[in-house]
This record gives structure tokens, sequence and C-alpha cells, in this order.
């Protein structure tokens, strides 16, 4: 099996790589990314001598790298990761959310067209079914209803990939993940960002009055969930994967203060974010029932887990922290 990831330097994508190759078995793992400012080759430090493992550095909105990647590996199967992932950059900046997540997947689904990939994951989010009201969790025939550019480009690319299927019958699966966390996040999103705060001192910034909700899943239990839809998900079909815990954004920052030894009185609240879902909610019975996955850390253990790391890797911390994070930072959120 020639497996190929791409975006396999970010958050999930890392997790995701590290796994498949923690386990013994004949197969190549070949990583496409073009190392953007969440790219972080540090991330795969642990694997990166395997000999199954190969990194190719390459824009997948860019055709002709794309075309060589595929023509160099000849991939049994594409794990698609890459994208521009932040709601709140997509809100600055749309251009790259768009080229990326949109031509970046076109791309790839052309590129596996060509050279007949037998397989194709498209790693989505539960963001494309926007905002959701109580009681009802969104299963996989919820209406789509995006709400920020990111989500947009999402809702887009899963569309766009799952035409492949009915079209020119490719072997695609969409997964709809919820919120992710864990070690090796980008501290722009909700957790690692208010854990590296609070590790450090700094004020945490809680958008609007923090009673939004968003239902939390471990990365291992969600690279676990990505494993089990390439193997036996149905070619056309999409799969939500959800963490079953759902918190108010207050708790969890919270948990991270008490979890840190910090004051409530970090806590700054600032403006809301437009276009602001207030709450995230699925179903997993399909992948369950299909594949047999399920959740397994509970959040508790998981965030203790996650603080522990990040408090271990402050160096980390402040490398991803430097550069051209902390310009567009300082330009968009500097005063909040
Ligand atoms: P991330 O931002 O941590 O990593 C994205 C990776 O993609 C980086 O390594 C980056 O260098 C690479 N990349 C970006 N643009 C690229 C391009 N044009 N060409 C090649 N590589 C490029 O993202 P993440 O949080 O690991 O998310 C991975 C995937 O999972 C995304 O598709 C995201 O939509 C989806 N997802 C994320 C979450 C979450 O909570 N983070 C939840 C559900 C789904
Ligand atoms: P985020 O991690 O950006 O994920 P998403 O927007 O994709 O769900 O944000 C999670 C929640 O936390 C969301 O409701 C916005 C909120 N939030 C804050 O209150 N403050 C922050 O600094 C960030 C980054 C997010």
């Amino acid at each position: 099996m020639k497996l190929l990831v791409t975006g396999g330097a970010g958050f999930i994508g890392s997790a995701f790589v590290r796994l498949a190759l923690t386990s013994p078995g004949q197969f190549s793992l070949a990583n496409v990314d073009a190392l953007t400012y969440a790219g972080n080759l540090e991330n795969l430090a642990s694997i990166a001598n395997d000999p199954r493992y190969s990194f190719h550095k390459a824009d997948i909105a860019d055709p002709d790298a794309i075309e060589a990647v595929f023509a160099t590996v000849q991939p049994d199967a594409v794990v698609h990761f890459a994208a521009e992932s932040h709601v709140d950059r997509s809100i600055h900046s749309p251009e790259p959310v768009i080229r990326t997540n949109l031509n970046g997947t076109f791309t790839l689904l052309e590129a596996a067209r060509r050279h007949k990939t037998p397989r194709f994951v498209h790693v989505s989010t539960d963001e494309v079914y926007g905002s959701i009201d109580e009681p009802h969790d969104a299963d996989e025939s919820y209406p789509l209803h995006a709400s920020s550019p990111y989500s947009a480009s999402k809702a887009g690319s899963d569309l766009l990939a799952l035409s492949y299927f009915t079209t020119y019958k490719m072997n695609v699966s969409v997964t709809r993940a919820s919120n992710n966390y864990g070690p090796f996040q980008f501290p722009e999103k909700l957790i690692p960002l208010m854990i590296a705060n609070a590790l450090e001192g700094k004020q945490l910034p809680v958008y609007g009055d923090g009673m939004q909700i968003r239902d939390w899943l471990y990365v291992d239990d969600h690279c676990r969930a990505i494993r089990a839809v390439l193997d036996k998900g149905r070619a056309g079909e999409v799969y939500n994967i959800g963490g079953s815990r759902a918190l108010p954004n207050i708790e969890v920052v919270q948990r991270i203060l008490a979890a840190t030894g910090q004051p409530e009185s970090l806590i700054k609240y600032v403006t809301d974010r437009p276009g602001h879902d207030r709450r995230y909610a699925i179903t997993s019975e399909k992948v369950e029932r299909e594949t047999g996955w399920a959740p397994r850390m509970e959040f508790e253990a998981g965030l203790a887990e996650t603080v522990s790391w990040y408090r271990a890797n402050t160096d980390w911390i402040s490398n991803v922290r430097s550069g051209a994070y902390r310009e567009f930072y300082d330009k968009n959120y500097a005063g909040r």
C-alpha cells in the first residue's frame, strides 16, 4: 500500500502520520505539504527517518507540482488533510483559504482521476452544517449552512469531492469531524491558544459571552476514525466523527486555567467573531456502526495530557509563534 497524505506537517495530519508509522507493516507513506505558517517538520521529527516515509514540499493548488508528486509516488490511496484551517484567519484573509481549500482539493482530485488512484479520503469538518439549535444533532444528511469563508470552502470542497464519485465513479469518502485538540496544535485555535497564553501569564481572549458550544475530539481518536474510514468506509459516503463531549467555550477556558494553576482574572471577554456559530453538534452513529470506531479519550484526560505536552514543549510554542504568525497576529489581534 502506497499512501499519500496531504498536509502531514500540520496538527492532525502529523498525528495521522505518526500513528500510521508506529504500526509495523510493509507500506509507504508520502507526505505532501507546502509548509505554510501552520506546517512544521518538527511535528514529524519522531518518524522522519523511517524508511517507509518520504516528504514532498509542494503546494496542492499547483497542478504541475502535484502531477510530479503523483507520478513519483503512484499512490494507492490519498488522505487529504491540507487546508487553511482557521476560521478567524479566513475572515481576515479569505483568498488563501479559497485557493488551498477549493483549488487545492480540485487539483488533487484531478490528479487522482488522471492516475486512477484507487481510494481518496477527503478530511472535512462539522462546521459545514453551521450553527445547530438545541436539541438537534446533525447527521450526514443535515443541510449545509456554512457561515465563514473557511467553512464555506470546506463545504464546497466536500461537494466537489463527492461529485468525483457521482460523475467519475471515483472511490471517494468524506469525513466531517468536530473540534480537535491535542499536542502539536497551532496556538491560534481555542485550546492551544488558551494553554499557551495561560502558561505565559497572558490574557485569555474569550469571544462574546463565551457560551458558544463545541464538541471536543482528541486528535488521535480522529486519526483512528480516518483510518477506519480509509479501510472500511464506502465510496460516495460522508462520515461524521464526533468526540461526544459538548462544552461551552468558557468552561473549556476555566478548565485550562485550573490545569495551569492560573487565576480566572486572566479571562478577557473580547468582541465576538463576525458570523460566529453558536453551537456545533453532530451524531457519529454512522461511522460507529459501519467501521466499529468509537472515541476512546475522555476530555478530562485528554486535556490533562495536552496541557502537560505544552508545558513540556515551550520551545515549540515560541518557535511557531515567531515569524509569519507573529506578524499576522499582531496586525489583526493586537489590543484584543
Ligand atoms: P493545520 O492548519 O494544523 O495544518 C494544515 C497543513 O496543511 C499544514 O501543514 C500546512 O502547511 C498544509 N497546507 C496548507 N496549505 C497548503 C497548500 N496549499 N499546499 C500544501 N499544504 C498546505 O490544520 P489541521 O487542524 O491539522 O486540519 C487538518 C484538516 O482537518 C483540515 O482539512 C481541516 O479542515 C480539517 N479539520 C480540522 C479540525 C480541527 O479542529 N483542527 C476539525 C475538523 C476537521
Ligand atoms: P476555534 O478553535 O477557532 O475553532 P472553530 O471556530 O473552528 O470552532 O474556536 C473554538 C471556539 O472558541 C469558537 O467558538 C471561537 C472561540 N474562541 C475564543 O473565544 N477565543 C479565541 O481566542 C479563539 C481562537 C476561539
